[in-house]
């Protein structure tokens, strides 16, 4: 592994090294682990595929991006197929092609017909495991819904069937059948689970296979929610396993497309406190949970940075890649056990577009949001690098740190530093603002010898749409990477590559203390040893 500290300055244009003791930031990184860190699941990193879009992935650039995280990780990675199309999905035995929109413009909330060749996308991700929603809907079809669910299972097998999710959103069902209530939900979610169970022959613990809840995110603290649902039958009958809730750290709908410009970046998307806040019923939530006997993990099982007309520029953008960052280290902190990062083709949220059939984003293309993928896959780690996590502090001055422990060491093994302090060159260079920096002092202790240093860079900042996104919209050379790596469809058909060469840096720890340069809108990831 390779680095040169010449090219990495060039990369942020800093000086290191310059002042550093002047305005440095104490951290102490606690020696054992701290008695409210919190174990983080193998396979807590996920993605997640709108289902009447899900033949799009079916090919071999979404195939390699998802391999490319899933090799850094020990446990299958969950994809998610849902959302509110999988409400709206009729399988068709005879239909030829996969999937088509039996409506003009094709969005998440049209309805689709399918066929038996829309369940072969299943097929072509290797290792993964995927979280199958059953379709649901106000008014529940259950010929259909066994239908699609028997096609799933049969191209699948058991083993790579995560959970069977029951319907999408349930919280909005009034609004097309008035009566709709938890009684209502109860009554069709256990009809679907006697089916299931009976028609796939499910034994003893086989029979916990289903996640309940999928309530929305504008929705999480309404009147139809996740603890109403799990106060009744579905909360004590033994077959859940997984209660899930969306979250998109923007969800409103804005009439004004100017809502979302480069200046709001930092008041919504890098913004460690509104991050928090918006956790915070969610935290409530598992705080219920587990006060129960058998608590079930909350999973959040559709996730994105803004919806509501946000635009590429902004949800997935660099900018985007570090509240990505930020968000799932505070949702593993507070105990979540799984983000599946929501997409469909032409998402602004999306971390890649599969082809070019979006309308809002162009594709195929890696989006600048992408890199926080490995970093946080790599945060988590695998195998006996597996750990607990602790926040060690929260937005000081838009700086977030979290720390984890080895499970059998118990002592820390990585730091992530996050400077969310929003920056971006100016079209203009020669009017851009100077990129800050803080720097750390680390107290890692007299123990550790050493530390590698990797980041999350961007030389453009936040607007930085990665190479190939930036190329589509006429600016380009915008590179976004984690540790030197970067992702494109145009380069390396999405399985990532060194722009020049892996870059990290090996640091000798004195007195137990190291100094870490983050410069704004970057993170890193402090590897002891
Ligand atoms: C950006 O990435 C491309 C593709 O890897 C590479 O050819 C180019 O040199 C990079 N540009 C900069 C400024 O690093």
């Amino acid at each position: 592994m390779g680095w040169t500290f010449r090219i990495f300055l060039s990369i942020t244009g800093i000086v290191y090294g310059q002042n550093k003791d002047v305005d440095s930031h104490p951290i102490v990184v606690p020696k054992a682990t701290p008695r409210n860190a919190v174990s983080v699941p193998a396979d807590f990193f996920g993605f997640g595929f709108e289902s009447g879009f899900l033949p799009h992935y079916n090919n071999e650039f979404s195939h390699n991006v998802v391999s490319s995280i899933q090799n850094r990780m020990s446990k299958p990675l969950v994809i998610r197929v849902g959302g509110t199309s999988g409400d709206n999905i009729i399988v068709h035995e005879d239909q030829k092609d996969a999937s088509h929109c039996t409506s003009k413009f094709c969005t998440s909330l049209s309805h689709f017909d399918v066929g038996p060749s829309y369940f072969d996308t299943l097929k072509g991700f290797s290792n993964v495991a995927w979280s199958i929603q059953a379709p649901m809907g106000p008014h529940l079809d259950m010929t259909n819904t066994m239908l699609y669910l028997k096609h799933a299972w049969e191209t699948l097998g058991k083993d790579r069937v995560s959970a069977i999710a029951l319907g999408n959103e349930p919280n909005w069902y009034h609004l097309h059948d008035k009566g709709y209530d938890y009684a209502t939900y109860t009554k069709d979610a256990i009809e679907i689970e006697d089916a299931v169970i009976k028609e796939f022959g499910l034994k003893g613990d086989e029979r916990q296979i289903f996640q309940v809840g999928e309530i929305a995110s504008e929705a999480v603290s309404s009147d139809f929610n996740l603890i109403g649902i799990l106060k009744d039958r579905l909360g004590q009958n033994g077959r859940t396993k997984y209660a899930a809730e969306h979250f998109y750290q923007h969800a409103e709908p804005e009439k004004d497309k100017s809502y979302f410009s480069i200046q709001r970046l930092q008041e919504v998307l890098m913004n460690p406190a509104n991050i928090q806040n918006h956790l915070k019923p969610y935290v409530d939530v598992i705080d219920w949970l587990r006060e129960k006997k058998k608590p079930y993990p909350l999973v959040l099982s559709e996730v994105g940075s803004a919806i509501g007309g946000s635009p590429l520029t902004f949800g997935g953008s660099f900018g985007a890649a570090m509240w990505a960052v930020d968000f799932h280290l505070a949702a593993m902190a507070h105990g979540v056990q799984r983000v599946c990062n929501t997409m469909g083709p032409g998402a602004t949220h999306a971390f890649w577009e599969p082809d070019n059939s979006g309308r809002q984003a162009k594709g195929p293309a890696v989006n600048g949001i992408f890199p926080a993928a490995a970093y946080i896959a790599d945060f988590v780690g695998k195998d006996d690098g597996l750990g607990k996590v602790t926040e060690l502090i929260s937005g000081v001055e838009s700086l977030t740190a979290y720390a984890m422990y080895g499970l059998k060491s118990a002592k820390p093994t990585r730091v992530a530093l996050i400077n969310l302090k929003e920056w971006h060159e100016d079209e203009n260079p020669a009017l851009s603002p100077r990129r800050d920096h803080v720097t750390v002092a680390l107290d890692v202790g007299e123990e550790t010898k050493s530390v590698t240093i990797k980041r999350m860079q961007s030389e453009k900042g936040s607007t930085a749409l990665g190479f190939d996104q930036s190329i589509e919209q006429g600016r380009p050379w915008e590179n976004v990477t984690w540790a030197g790596e970067q992702w494109s469809h145009k380069v390396d058909m999405g399985k990532g590559h060194f722009v020049s060469g892996p870059q990290e840096e090996k640091v000798e720890v004195s007195q137990g203390k190291v100094h870490v340069v983050v410069p704004d809108t970057e993170a890193v990831i402090v590897f002891l040893s």
